[in-house]
């Protein structure tokens, strides 16, 4: 009798999802399926080589994603420099693996190429509007993403790396990004060195709404997830800045992501953004 993915399912959420299914009822089996519910990234990777047309493949999968109205806003750059990736990976030391993946990506929004085809064809066109901003991240998101599924059903592991934006004045020189292009995430690739982990995910009673949105069961849901992860992975002694914020009795996720956003990220993208083209506001009605 099927199983339904009851393993994966309580491996990912910490408790039994009900699928609402009939009784004796099946959803359709899928290898892949239960692989993606299993999912997990991975910081430590073998000196296997991850070779140069594989890498390719994985690319050309990436960018085989689906795009906001096929304006096609996501670039990519494969960091093959050890110089530009040991600068790159000495921004930020305490997370190594930017230097020793075997594979390092940057996946970018680009709205320039969009500028680009405008004056081509003879219509130009402002795009640093909040769409234009937002279409090209939107796109490399799901370019990033569909290289991290790729990767992963070849059996390599993945680590998205969006902390190069607390950089973004060094990386935008590092990688010689022009005006209307901006990092999204890089992204480690390497076989796996270890297994990993499973990060438990919120129920999707907390994520999922049904014809309109209703938070109203937040705080429940929250908490009932904080105990369940608790109970797989205390995270209770390493409580982040305690002469900050104290010590907790109970430290669970919500405290932990609380006391995390304290601290800002991403401090001077916007301005750097701005300097190079965004404005972030409506579009402009094209000239005639
Ligand atoms: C857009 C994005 C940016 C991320 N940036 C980083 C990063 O800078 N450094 C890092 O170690 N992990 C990064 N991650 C990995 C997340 O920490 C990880 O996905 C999350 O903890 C959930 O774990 P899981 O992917 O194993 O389920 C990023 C993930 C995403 C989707």
């Amino acid at each position: 009798m099927a199983d339904n993915y009851q393993d994966e399912l309580r491996a990912r959420f910490g408790l039994d999802v009900d699928l609402g299914l009939d009784p004796g009822g099946e959803v359709p089996e899928n290898a892949w399926i239960r692989q993606v519910l299993m999912r997990r990234t991975q910081r430590r990777y073998s000196n296997r080589p991850v070779t140069e047309p594989l890498v390719r493949l994985l690319l050309a999968a990436a960018f085989s994603t689906s795009s906001k109205s096929d304006f096609q806003q996501a670039s990519a750059i494969w960091v093959q420099d050890r110089a530009r990736r040991d600068r790159l990976a000495a921004l930020i030391p305490d997370m190594p693996w930017i230097g020793t993946a075997p594979v390092f990506l940057v996946f970018l929004g680009d709205a320039r190429r969009l500028e680009q085809l405008g004056e081509l064809r003879g219509h130009p066109q402002p795009n640093g509007a909040l769409e234009g901003f937002f279409n090209a991240t939107v796109d490399a998101a799901l370019a990033l993403q569909t290289c991290v599924l790729a990767a992963e059903t070849l059996g390599l592991g993945t680590c998205p790396i969006s902390v190069l934006r607390n950089h973004i004045k060094a990386v935008g020189e590092i990688l010689e990004l022009p005006d209307k292009v901006f990092p999204v995430a890089g992204l480690c690739l390497g076989y796996p060195a270890q297994t990993g982990f499973i990060s438990m995910r919120l129920p999707l009673e907390a994520t999922v709404h049904i014809d309109r949105y209703d938070d109203t069961g937040l705080a429940a849901a929250v908490d009932g997830y904080d105990r369940r992860r608790d109970a797989r992975h205390s995270i209770k002694d390493r409580q982040r800045a305690p002469e900050r914020f104290g010590t907790a009795e109970f430290y669970g996720w919500s405290e932990d992501k609380a006391r995390q956003q304290m601290t800002p990220e991403g401090v001077g993208f916007a301005a750097w953004l701005r300097a190079r083209g965004f404005t972030f506001d409506d579009p402009e009605m094209p000239a005639r």
